[in-house]
């Protein structure tokens, strides 16, 4: 495993970007994997960007936690999109998955290979502990985070534990509706 000392290696073609919602205390979700929080203000949020950046991946990669929400979607949400789902579970039960364009990795270095060997390289990384995975390899490049003007006090964090520090280049915050704001960062490489 690479560390932010030693950011990449032979994946350092790789253009890791997290495009996220959380509530200002830093939360992705409650504990039970509501985000109410987030979709309550609905089409009040104004223009977030977001189909733009969707647009300029040429893949996803998912955790399972968050494979498991948009399942329950009554659309697939990544239609026409390549998507790497890391879970070891997932795996056990499955060799392929209905969802289209689709397929199970049990570890991150089995999704980095496949993303390579795909000429993968801008790729939206999705689900808390999967972009803590990616961070901690040091392969998260552009962070964007939506910020709801809410406290939860508790949920499924979107940061945890690093080996050292990561640091960032402000790119910009702006103000959505309903109190949101946007704020987006290059992570700087040398660290
Ligand atoms: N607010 C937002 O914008 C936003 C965005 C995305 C997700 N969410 C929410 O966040 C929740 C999911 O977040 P989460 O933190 O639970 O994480 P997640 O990253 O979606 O899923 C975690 C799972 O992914 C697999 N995984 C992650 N890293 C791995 C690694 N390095 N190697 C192997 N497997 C790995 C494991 O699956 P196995 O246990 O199967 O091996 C792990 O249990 C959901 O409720 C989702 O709806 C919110």
């Amino acid at each position: 495993m690479n560390t932010p000392s030693d950011p990449a290696g032979p994946f350092a073609a790789l253009i890791g970007c997290v495009f996220v919602g959380t509530s200002l205390d830093g939360f992705i979700a409650r504990e039970n994997g509501d985000f109410d929080w987030l979709t309550a203000a609905g089409d009040a949020l104004g223009e977030t960007g977001y189909d733009e950046f969707f647009a300029s991946v040429d893949a996803m990669v998912l955790g399972r936690g968050t494979f498991d929400t948009v399942s329950t979607f009554p659309e697939w949400p990544y239609a026409g999109k390549r998507v790497f789902v890391l879970s070891r579970t997932l795996l056990r039960s499955h060799s392929s998955l209905s969802q289209p364009d689709t397929s199970i990795h049990a570890t991150l270095g089995d999704v980095l290979e496949a993303l390579i060997v795909e000429g993968r390289r801008r790729v939206y990384v999705d689900g808390g502990r999967t972009i803590q995975s990616f961070l901690h390899a040091g392969l998260i490049r552009e962070i964007t985070i939506t910020r709801a003007p809410v406290l939860l006090g508790s949920g499924i964090p979107l940061f945890g534990p690093l080996s050292g520090d990561v640091h960032l280049r402000h790119v910009g915050t702006r103000e959505l509706g309903a109190g949101f704001t946007q704020s987006s960062y290059e992570v700087l490489s040398d660290t």
